[in-house]
């Protein structure tokens, strides 16, 4: 591989595999013979507009290989059993088989999709990651974790089905619209709070540079941001106690977004004030100072994504929190942060610390 300064890492889970970090697309293609079992067919799921962009420079790489082409269109609903099907078709109609690889060429919800279908597709097939949005950079493409949707809620259709590699190419982030790299960004920073104080302290001082999109700088924050993911991810694989450290945001933020009815919040928006809620319940509790709450909002402040939800219901807000798949027995489970770069599970928050929390965000 010839790309400057790329780097590999490992997931070291119940089988290991690569995370190819600043490679470039068209060097795939010259990776595949290092796989364990021979590659000759393909199906690269993805987008259009994904493909617009990049598909002309993966395919270069792929050269003699026999590939095909599935293309789904962009939107969290196709995450659904419909389009799995659909997809299911498309490739028997290739002639796909138990040796074909699938490659997940996208953000989250191709790599999702599509790593869903590699793992059902007679029984499982091989899936390579080629995350290209920060968010799969970071976080998505990462740890093995696949789903579709079903009207019962999010990702309730899932597996464990980890990638033979992934496949990062940094300049994929160049095109990618500012309210996606929220997205990632609102990640990366719950990676820095929950096990990375220098990156943290690199979110604080970098602020111009990564929103300017230095290179350079986007280059250190996305393998500082995998790493944490592939260091947590490769400790407990099938989340049974610190993978959930993960969560920390969601449950606040995943209420937010389903009280709001997934309108006129984002999913990093809905995880920068799940943070904020978090850090507040955290400073109740004695975990964190009330000056690191404030270091941390202002943190999220700075890159644009919300701190504050006036007008929303606190009682409504904590109704919510009632359905969270986390939740064990009845009992809450929350993650909260103790310290910057380091969190905690908690199971003994009750419903008045919680409702609090709700209202510091509320109040702002
Ligand atoms: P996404 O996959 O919907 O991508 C966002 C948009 O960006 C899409 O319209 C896409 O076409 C476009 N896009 C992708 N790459 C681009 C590029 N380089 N340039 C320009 N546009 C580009 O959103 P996402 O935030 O990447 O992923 C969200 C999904 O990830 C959710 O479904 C979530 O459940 C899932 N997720 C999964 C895990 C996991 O561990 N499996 C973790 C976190 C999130
Ligand atoms: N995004 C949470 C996890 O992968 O476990």
């Amino acid at each position: 591989m010839n790309s400057p300064e790329w780097q590999k890492i490992e997931v070291l889970a119940d089988r290991k595999y690569p995370v190819y970090l600043g490679t470039s697309l068209e060097e795939l293609g010259a990776y595949l013979p290092a796989l364990p079992e021979k590659v000759e067919h393909i199906l690269i799921i993805s987008h259009q507009k994904v493909l617009d962009l990049y598909g002309g420079r993966l395919m270069k790489g792929l050269g003699d290989y026999r590939v095909n082409l599935l293309v789904v269109p962009a939107g969290e609903a196709e995450k659904s059993l419909e389009r799995l099907s659909q997809l299911t078709t498309a490739a028997l109609g290739y002639g796909a088989d138990r040796k074909t690889l699938v490659i997940a060429l996208g953000g989250g919800v191709i790599g999702d999709l599509a790593g869903f279908f590699a793992s059902v597709f007679m029984r499982g097939v091989r899936l390579i990651q080629v995350p290209t949005t920060l968010l799969a950079q970071v976080d998505s493409s990462i740890g093995g974790k696949v789903a579709v949707n079903h009207p019962a809620g999010k990702n309730i259709l899932g597996a464990f089905h980890p990638p033979q590699a992934v496949w990062t190419d940094f300049t994929t982030l160049e095109s990618l619209p500012w309210l996606e790299v929220e997205n990632g960004l609102a990640e990366s920073i719950k990676h820095a709070l929950i096990a990375d104080p220098g990156l943290f302290n690199f979110f604080e001082t970098q602020v111009d540079s990564i929103k300017q999109r230095d290179p350079l700088i986007w280059r250190t924050m996305v393998t500082r941001s995998s790493s944490v993911k592939v260091k947590i991810v490769s400790q407990d694989e099938r989340e049974q106690g610190i993978r959930g450290l993960l969560n920390l945001g969601h449950s606040f933020g995943h209420a937010l977004e389903t009280e709001m009815n997934y309108r006129g919040v984002t999913h990093g928006q809905g995880v920068s004030i799940g943070i904020v809620a978090a850090a507040h319940l955290a400073g109740a509790k004695g975990f964190i100072s009330l000056a690191e709450v404030e270091r941390i909002k202002q943190l999220l402040r700075n890159y644009g994504l919300p701190i504050a939800i006036p007008g929303q219901n606190p009682q409504a807000l904590l109704q919510r929190m009632q359905a969270d798949k986390k939740n064990q027995g009845g009992r809450k489970i929350l993650i909260l942060p103790q310290g910057i770069g380091n969190a905690v599970i908690s199971q003994d928050c009750t419903d008045n610390e919680i409702l609090a929390a709700w209202q510091q965000v509320i109040s702002g």
